[in-house]
């Protein structure tokens, strides 16, 4: 089966979100895909210095304003996203991700790796690693960013099923978008990292982030890499029933062949 899947890159305003929401509903009202994912905190920017403006940005996974505008479009444009967003549940706020379906369902992951100052402000991610199916049953596993330096984030997601793995990131390191190749490759999964551009400050902070989002198959090739600097969509068509099949040789499973007696 043809399947069109699309990686937005995108510089967020910090703390605005009705300009970030308004900017991609822009960026996204005219295409028809059947996935398409944005980078982590698109709707909030990355960096906080106090926890009332982790507050001011949070909302609820079924509630909120970013869940409203990605049902519309979803529905509007028959296309399943991805996004990241500050999620508020009982006053607790995790850097979350939404799998937004046409039929209006919503699934989340919260993230469970987090990364340098993320652990002042965000609870870690209680949800487990989890793949949901995305338009036309399509089966995809959710991770966030910095899950990316842990290989049993991905594995964990392929052993659920997961043909395609969906990354919003707001990368800063120089290592992710290579590694990801491996995470593909060691798991026969499809990997679609959503990375944010641009320079952000707040107060005395700032950190630039690393752009190149990018495609890559469950062989390992890199389908599309995006450049450091520009905010732009990018569409093309993959087949997700190739990441069913694990083998690398006739005689090698990757996920078969696990001798898992010998892993902690
Ligand atoms: C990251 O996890 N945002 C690097």
């Amino acid at each position: 089966m043809k399947y069109k899947v699309g990686v937005c890159q995108f510089k967020p305003k910090l703390l605005d979100l009705e300009f970030n929401l308004k900017k991609m509903e822009n960026i996204l009202s005219d295409v028809e895909a059947d996935l398409i994912v944005l980078p982590e905190l698109v709707t909030s920017g990355y960096i906080f210095c106090e926890k009332k403006e982790v507050q001011s940005m949070a909302e609820k996974a079924e509630e909120g304003p970013t869940s409203k505008l990605f049902r519309k479009l979803s529905k509007k444009n028959n296309t399943s996203y991805v996004v990241g967003f500050v999620e508020d549940a009982n006053n607790k706020f995790y850097n979350s991700a939404m799998l937004v379906n046409p039929d209006g369902e919503i699934f989340v992951y919260r993230k469970i790796q987090l990364f340098f100052e993320e652990k002042f402000f965000f609870e870690y991610g209680d949800l487990g690693f989890n793949v949901f199916k995305a338009k036309k049953g399509v089966r995809v596993g959710l991770m966030i960013c910095f899950d990316w330096i842990y290989p049993e984030a991905a594995r964990t997601l392929a052993l659920k099923g997961a043909q395609i793995i969906a990354h919003p990131a707001n990368l800063v390191l120089p290592w992710c978008q290579q590694a990801m190749i491996t995470r593909s490759v060691e798991n026969q999964v499809y990997t679609i990292t959503a990375n944010r551009i641009g320079k952000e400050t707040n107060k005395d902070k700032e950190l630039t982030f690393t752009g190149h989002s990018q495609i890559v198959s469950s062989k390992g090739k890199i389908i599309k890499r995006l450049s450091e600097n520009e905010e732009t969509l990018f569409v093309t068509e993959i087949e997700p029933e190739l990441a069913d099949d694990k083998k690398v040789t006739i005689h090698n499973d990757v996920l078969k062949d696990r001798m898992t007696e010998y892993y902690l």
